[in-house]
Parts: C-alpha cells; sequence; structure tokens
C-alpha cells in the first residue's frame, strides 16, 4: 500500500495543491483568507495558553523547573534519576523550603508537567506563527503594511517569553511566589498580542464595512482599552491574592467607597495601584461597574444610530459577556477563590476580551462615510 509509487503520489498531491492555489486567477483572496485562518489559530491557540497558564497558576505550578532552556529544555526528565535531579534543583528555592517542605515526587511531577506544557505550548506557538509566516513572505502574499504588522507581532512573542522568564526569576531567589508586577505584565501581554493577531485576522474581511458615528466606533474603542486595563488589575489581583482578603459584595471592608486613608496609605502614591491590596480590589471592582455601564449604553447607541444589524449583534454579545463575567467575578470573590471558579474568571475575560476586539474592529473598519471594508491589505508586494 505504500509502495514508493504511492508514497510519491501522496507527496505530490499537497505540492500541487499549492501550485494551483498560487496560480488560480482568484488567488488574492484566497491567500488573503488563508492568512486569516492562520491568524485565527494562533489567537485560538493563545486563547489555550492563557488558560494553561491560569492553570499554572493556580495549581503554584510556576517555579518548578528553575531553568530556562529554549532548545533542551522541550524534553521533560526521562530516567528516575533525571527526575531525582530536577526535584533537587526545586528543593533549592524558598518556595519549596518555606512552603512545600515534604512534598513527595509524585506531587512534584504534578506542578512540573503543567509548567512543562505551558513552555512546551510557548514554544508551538512560535513555530505555528513563524513557519507559516516565512511560507507566506516567500511566496509574496503578504503585502508591505500586513508585513510590519506580523513582525510586531512576532517580536511581541518573542518578549513575552523572555518576560516569561523573567517572571519565573522573580520567584527563585527571595520570595516564595513571582512577583505580582511581572505576572500582570504577562497576563496583559499575551492579552495584547491575542488583540492583534484577532484584530488583524478580522480586518482581512473582505465586503461591506458598517458605518457609525465617530461617537460609536470611539465608545467601541474605549470598551476594548477597558477590558485591557480591567484584565491588567485582575491579574494584579490575582498576584496579590487579593480575593483572599476583601471577600464581601457589594461592600468592600464594610464601605462602598473604602476611606482615602485606607486606599492610599503607602507611600509613594502611585504604589498603592500596584500593591495596595484594596486599591486594587477596588479599582478591579469600579471597572468592572464602568465596563457594564458603558457596555449597556453603548448597546442602545448602535441600536438607535446604526440599526439591528451585526454591530448591534456584536454589541449585544459583548454587553452580555461583560455582565455574566462580572457576576462571575463576584461568586470567584464570595467563594473565596476556588481553583474551578478562578480559571472560570480567568477563560470568560479571554472571551469577553475576544467579543470587545470583533466588535470594535467592525465598527472601526471603514471611515464614517465610505462604506467599503478596507480589509484589502493588499496581498502581494
Ligand atoms: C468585566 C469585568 C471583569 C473582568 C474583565 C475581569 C477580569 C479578571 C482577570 C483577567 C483576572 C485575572 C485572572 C488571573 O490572572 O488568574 C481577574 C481576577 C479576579 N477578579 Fe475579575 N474581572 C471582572 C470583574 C470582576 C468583579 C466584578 C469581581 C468581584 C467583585 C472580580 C473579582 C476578581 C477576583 C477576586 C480575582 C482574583 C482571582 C484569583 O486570585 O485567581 N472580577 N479578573
Amino acid at each position: 500500500m505504500f509502495g514508493g509509487q504511492s508514497l510519491a503520489n501522496f507527496a505530490a498531491a499537497p505540492v500541487a495543491w499549492f501550485r494551483a492555489i498560487s496560480m488560480d486567477p482568484i488567488s488574492e483572496t484566497r491567500h488573503l483568507r488563508m492568512v486569516r485562518i492562520w491568524l485565527l489559530a494562533v489567537a485560538g491557540l493563545i486563547f489555550v495558553m492563557v488558560l494553561v497558564g491560569g492553570a499554572t497558576r493556580v495549581t503554584e505550578s510556576g517555579l518548578s523547573i528553575v531553568e530556562w532552556q529554549p532548545v533542551t529544555g522541550t524534553l521533560p526528565p526521562l530516567s528516575p534519576s533525571g527526575w531525582q535531579r530536577e526535584f533537587e534543583k526545586y528543593q533549592a528555592i524558598p518556595q519549596y523550603r518555606l512552603l512545600n517542605r515534604g512534598m513527595s515526587l509524585t506531587e512534584f511531577k504534578t506542578i512540573y508537567w503543567w509548567e512543562w506544557t505551558h513552555r512546551l505550548l510557548g514554544r508551538l506557538i512560535g513555530a505555528v506563527f513563524l513557519l507559516p509566516f516565512l511560507l507566506f513572505l516567500w511566496r509574496g502574499w503578504i503585502g508591505q503594511g500586513l508585513r510590519s504588522r506580523l513582525w510586531l507581532i512576532f517580536a511581541l512573542g518573542a518578549a513575552q517569553g523572555a518576560i516569561g522568564w523573567w517572571m519565573v526569576a522573580s520567584g527563585l531567589a527571595e520570595r516564595t511566589e513571582v512577583s505580582p508586577y511581572r505576572l500582570a505584565t504577562h497576563l496583559i501581554l499575551a492579552c495584547v498580542i491575542f488583540t492583534a493577531s484577532l484584530w488583524t485576522a478580522q480586518r482581512l474581511i473582505a465586503g461591506p464595512a458598517i458605518v457609525a458615528s465617530a461617537r460609536v466606533r470611539a465608545t467601541a474603542l474605549v470598551v476594548l482599552v477597558l477590558m485591557l486595563l480591567q484584565m491588567y488589575f485582575g491579574a494584579l489581583l490575582a498576584g496579590l491574592r487579593g480575593g483572599l482578603v476583601y471577600n464581601t459584595w457589594p461592600l468592600i471592608d464594610g464601605a462602598f467607597v473604602p476611606p482615602a486613608s485606607q486606599l492610599f496609605g503607602l507611600e509613594p502614591f502611585w504604589r498603592n495601584w500596584f500593591e495596595n491590596v484594596l486599591t486594587v480590589q477596588f479599582a478591579h471592582r469600579m471597572t468592572a461597574y464602568a465596563l457594564c455601564l458603558l457596555a449597556v449604553l453603548h448597546l442602545a447607541d448602535v441600536g438607535r444610530s446604526v440599526g439591528l444589524g451585526p454591530a448591534f449583534g456584536s454589541a449585544l454579545a459583548l454587553a452580555t459577556g461583560v455582565g455574566v463575567q462580572a457576576s462571575l467575578g463576584v461568586l470567584t470573590l464570595l467563594h473565596q477563590v476556588p481553583p474551578p471558579l478562578a480559571l472560570l474568571h480567568q477563560a470568560m475575560a479571554i472571551i469577553v476580551l475576544a467579543l470587545a476586539v470583533v466588535h470594535a474592529e467592525r465598527l472601526t473598519a471603514a471611515r464614517a462615510g465610505a462604506g467599503v471594508r478596507m480589509a484589502a491589505l493588499p496581498s502581494a508586494p
């Protein structure tokens, strides 16, 4: 069945298909469609990556691999002595000595596998981005504007790998967990790369664009930026383990708005926004309320001024998503951050971010008055 001839035919089929679509007169549209599918796949993998990252955090697995070896680290330990060596390295860091003393090798393997999977997925995303990108460049399918955008996304991805290690390194010497600043930077950069990939993929859709007023377009963008800010506060809160400190709702520490002396007790003033658990949790709540209100007002505005078309559909999905996400946040808090709810809250945040990106991109694809989508980022240089 797999004789020389049939194997050659088997290998020749994809090459023939590739040639055929490259020479097709309507291939430009097809090329853009393939580039779009590829970017959507990248965004999908980033979504999975954020979930695995969240699981790595809630299972406290992030410091189990104390070295960063980009190539050789791809393989996990393959023998009992290899596992023992990895375990001994972990036993030398403060997290083991102060929090996990007495952990068994089996328990260590569980936290190791989470961190290893997270890193492996990072390498996979790098390959899934770079290899097709180089192929598309070589075939001349990607025009100048799109090319610079994609290189920028690639550079952000490379920076994310470095920031991941910078984050892990912060928990190896003196602390028993990673720095909340670095954790939040790592999550927010993942969200920015996700946003950029999905936005660019959506920009490649051909067809008529939705015409909307400057106010409607600006509000959609403000919701998107507020979502990113809210996710930053959420990640800081998670890093500070703030959900375990003030878990009452709607009051926080006995008041709807805590006294300024408590909100801004740290010196200098700016530190409160990053290190004061009360301030960060208060900011996370207030931004959630602002998002809910803005999403509903925006929905009404889109319905009134743009009509009941696709923009209304995405505004409705966005407002519903924000409401569900805020309710999940309250539940997570009231139940004192059980891992399944914490993970669901994190996953839903990415889903709502995706809704915000699709909606904002849809509304900003055309300038008011011009009904044609600017999709056609040129496909040939
Ligand atoms: C649109 C609204 C919201 C968004 C987009 C959002 C997003 C996020 C994100 C991205 C995280 C970080 C998760 C992680 O790094 O594991 C987080 C954490 C958290 N959020 Fe929200 N959130 C929202 C509303 C709320 C509300 C209303 C509350 C409660 C009143 C809340 C309570 C929490 C808590 C307690 C954590 C820390 C969870 C942990 O330690 O794992 N969130 N949020």
